[in-house]
């Protein structure tokens, strides 16, 4: 049932381009310039009027949600706040009527997501979801929503899951961009188009990039701590990254937006300390690029992931990942790949579960 691979999750971070694809199956044409998401066809007009959007989720979900802000307020230009579930739940939250929350949750089932939307419903709020599983609890219990189709996911630690979040994410934005009046025709074909091409370009990264993230692995299995910065959309990615290390590896790991670093983090850097920097938003690069001196300065060790034809960060970084580029708003869709890569292959030479980490649980239905 693992097709050939070692590991699940090894399995599915490799199925991303098919995953990917199934879940914009006959919802996206290319050719057209429209989507169509059936599943939130009848509310299209109260997403569109809402004041603002609270997403709210947990884990690698709450991260997908934060992406969500980015893509939400760029294409829509809809105002977005991404609560973690258990904090909303027991914030007296200011939501009613005029207000949609959009929950996120892999399994439907997490507790805390399944409280905020309670709680949510209940103040007269509009709930939306995007869940994986059909049939699920939160599914169930939600106004309208999307599922993501990527198919079942064992392993703990999310992967699939995440991307088809972010792709289910990018096309609620973009419908809501073109409904809204704020991407023209030729505008949301280019989009789309781009969008469509993605599967293939995680096709290529996948295949480019398995035996390096392999290599780098080698090197970095037994360091202690390691530091993850991203910009703008790739924020959201380093904490992903982050999370995906510590939990399937047990190393210490912490993202942080790049500018952040000297508020802080920069106390820690020393020639022990790998830093990967997600540098492939071609918007913030050369910030990005100053942020990798401020670290080289201080002896950390730079892994980058990086658009294939950025030579200033290649030159500045002892491993490199080169990824094939997009538009900065779909670029999380690519570089969290090797990320996922990257922790997979960390743990597998630690000798630790990857598919079952210690003390974590694929849904955690407790409070
Ligand atoms: C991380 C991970 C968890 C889940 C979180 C939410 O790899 O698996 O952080 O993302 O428990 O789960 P769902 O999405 O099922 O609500």
């Amino acid at each position: 049932e693992k097709a050939g691979y070692p590991h699940f999750m090894l399995k599915e971070i490799f199925e991303q381009p098919r995953s990917m694809a199934d879940c914009m199956r006959g919802r996206i044409d290319p050719d057209k310039g429209t989507i169509q998401l059936g599943g939130i066809a009848d509310v299209m007009d109260d997403l569109a009027n809402a004041n603002r959007v609270i997403i709210a989720a947990c884990g690698t979900s709450w991260h997908s949600g934060l992406v969500g802000e980015y893509l939400f307020e760029y294409l829509a230009k809809t105002p977005v706040e991404v609560e973690y579930a258990s904090e909303f739940r027991y914030s007296d939250p200011l939501i009613g009527e005029g207000d949609v929350m959009l929950v996120i949750s892999q399994s439907g089932e997490t507790a805390d997501t399944l409280a905020a939307l309670r709680e949510a419903k209940e103040r007269g709020a509009l709930v939306l979801g995007i869940c994986n599983v059909v049939g699920s609890t939160i599914s169930r219990e939600t106004d309208a929503g999307v599922f993501t189709h990527a198919g079942p996911e064992i392993g703990v630690a999310s992967t699939k899951a995440f991307t088809a979040q972010v792709v289910v994410l990018t096309m609620m934005a973009l419908a809501l961009g073109i409904k809204k009046g704020h991407i023209d025709n030729k505008k949301a074909k280019k989009y789309i188009k781009e969008l469509n091409a993605i599967p293939d370009k995680v096709d290529q990264i996948l295949k480019e990039c398995d035996d390096d993230t392999k290599e780098m692995a080698k090197m970095f299995t037994y360091a202690p701590n390691f530091l993850y910065l991203g910009r703008s959309y790739n924020f959201p990615v380093a904490l992903e990254g982050a999370l995906k290390l510590k939990e399937i590896s047990y190393i210490h790991a912490e993202g942080y937006p790049a500018a952040e670093m000297k508020h802080g983090p920069i106390a820690l850097i020393d020639e022990m300390m790998p830093v990967v920097v997600i540098a492939a938003t071609t918007h913030t690069n050369d910030k990005m690029i100053s942020n990798i001196e401020e670290v080289k300065a201080r002896k950390g060790r730079i892994i980058s992931i990086m658009n294939k034809e950025n030579s200033d960060v290649k030159e500045l970084s002892e491993y490199s990942i080169s990824i094939p580029s997009t538009f900065d708003v779909f670029s999380p869709l690519l570089t969290v790949i090797p990320l996922q890569l990257l922790s997979y292959y960390i743990a597998v030479n630690r000798g630790c579960n990857v598919d079952q980490p210690r003390n974590l649980a694929k849904s955690v239905t407790v409070e």
